[in-house]
């Protein structure tokens, strides 16, 4: 089995001018490819600062992290950046659509951004199957403003998933969405599992989505 995160964090700080917080102290992960990995923990526990870390979103800490069997902090920045939009799936919190965009452009954007070439026939493909089945044909023409907050959401995750990422970082992909939507990403994000042996690493509040997984990490907020 290939090992593709080998991550150790001595100590992560923010710094501000009145306060200094001190998170994920002592964290070590490991993962390798294929694994479900829910995070659970309660909120200020450093659930999305860490997914940060692993996304590569966030390399200021103290700590050494290997991914994909290479040293992160030796690695140059174009790289990193090619990594980021190629090989990982960012499904966070604060990822925004861009409002002037219409949502089928805004899917297709990590398209764009890898370049010519990789808007062909298999791509397309890919869109339409995850269109299909997050069911947002209806929403394709609309702008991010003209959606509801679920659907917003669901345009979010299919961006996030689009390039068929080696592993999908989701910070509570659910949260806003009702039963049956919430099973669409579900079911999508495990198909994505078993036909690509994607890496699915989940934040959620959820205890019965984190105990789909393969593994839960309880993080701990320190008192
Ligand atoms: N940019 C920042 N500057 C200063 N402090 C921050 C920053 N981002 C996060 N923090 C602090 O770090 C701690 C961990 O935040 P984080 O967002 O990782 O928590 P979380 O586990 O994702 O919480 P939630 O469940 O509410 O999303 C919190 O105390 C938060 O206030
Ligand atoms: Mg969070």
């Amino acid at each position: 089995m290939t090992k593709i995160i080998d991550l150790s964090i001595k100590e992560k700080i923010y710094r501000s001018k009145e306060s200094r917080i001190s998170i994920l102290n002592d964290f070590n992960l490991e993962v390798v490819a294929g694994e479900k990995i829910a995070i659970v923990g309660e909120s200020g526990a450093g659930k999305s600062s860490l997914l940060n870390i692993i996304g590569l979103l966030d390399r200021n800490y103290d700590g050494e992290y290997t991914l994909f069997g290479l040293p992160t902090n030796h690695s140059d920045a174009s790289k990193l950046a090619q990594w980021r939009n190629q090989k990982i799936g960012f499904v966070l919190q604060e990822s925004a659509l861009i409002n002037s965009l219409i949502i089928e452009d805004n899917i297709k954007l990590p398209f764009l951004y890898a370049g010519a070439g990789k808007k062909g026939q298999k791509e397309m493909k890919d869109f339409e199957s995850i269109v299909d089945a997050i069911e947002i044909r209806s929403i394709l023409k609309k702008k991010p403003l003209e959606c509801s907050g679920g659907e917003k959401a669901r345009a979010v995750f299919a961006r996030g998933i689009i390039m068929k990422p080696q592993i999908i970082l989701a910070d509570e992909p659910t949260a806003s969405l009702d039963v049956e939507n919430r099973e669409r990403i579900v079911a999508l994000l495990f198909r994505m599992n078993k036909e690509f042996n994607t890496t699915i690493i989940t934040v959620t509040h959820d205890l019965e989505m984190a105990n789909r997984h393969d593994r839960i990490i309880h993080l701990e907020r320190r008192k």
